[in-house]
């Protein structure tokens, strides 16, 4: 079942969707694609909410105003998270685990690593028995050094892929080797829009391995609780 483990479907509560209509179309474009699943996962931005409560709040109105409509019936409610100070200790962090898995999707910050940033990620699923997924790793190819990536990769986490990477000449090198290390991968379009960041599964499909994808499908299935 092609599972689409990253994006930002749902309408007004992020940076992605701005309308029901965009959300729908592009739901429909990766219905085309022949995504079967859908995990939604808007940003969740610590500093900028009131609190967990209130946001999955938000979520579940953004979600219900697509829920019926959708052409994709299979759908799982998510969040990106974005590592932050004291993330750990937020009230209800492990309620944004994609719903019914151990699964938490996080976002690292767009700087040079730290250790104190999976500290605050080894915190969240140690105390609460989550698998951490951290969110394209490729991207952070920009930030870190070589000896930082190579920390990144070590951490007995999942590793999220956009499926843009694909398209790029030294990502889609990079990706290749996590995926010949045996790494755990999962992949997802991170789409924002049906423009400039479109679903894009058919990228994937072209230039990824069919048994890579089925991989990434089945992950979720060792996860259910
Ligand atoms: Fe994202």
């Amino acid at each position: 079942m092609l599972t689409e483990y990253h994006c930002h479907v749902l309408p007004g509560i992020d940076d992605g969707s701005d309308s029901v209509e965009t959300s729908l179309a592009m739901l429909e474009m990766m219905k085309e694609q022949g995504v079967e699943r859908v995990v939604f996962t808007p940003h969740f931005y610590c500093h900028r909410e009131k609190s967990v409560e209130s946001f999955l709040e938000k979520r579940q109105a953004a979600f219900e105003a697509v829920r019926d409509k959708s052409p994709i019936k299979n759908m799982l409610l998510g969040a990106e998270v974005a590592v932050e100070h004291g993330i750990s200790e937020v009230k209800d962090i492990e309620k944004l685990a994609i719903q019914g898995t151990r699964l938490i999707l996080m976002e690292l910050p767009y700087r040079e690593y730290k250790e104190w940033m999976y500290e605050e990620i080894y915190n969240i699923s140690a105390e609460y028995k989550l698998k951490e997924i951290i969110a394209h790793v490729h991207r952070y190819l920009e930030y870190c050094s070589k000896e930082q990536m190579t920390d990144i990769l070590s951490k007995n986490a999942i590793y999220q892929i956009n499926n843009e990477a694909f398209g790029s000449f030294s990502q889609r090198r990079f990706v290749k080797r996590i995926i010949k290390g045996d790494l755990p991968v999962i992949f997802g379009s991170d789409a924002h829009n049906i423009s400039s960041r479109r679903p894009n599964w058919d990228l994937l499909k072209k230039k990824c391995g069919g048994d890579e994808i089925k991989e990434s499908d089945k992950l979720i299935d060792k996860y259910f609780v």
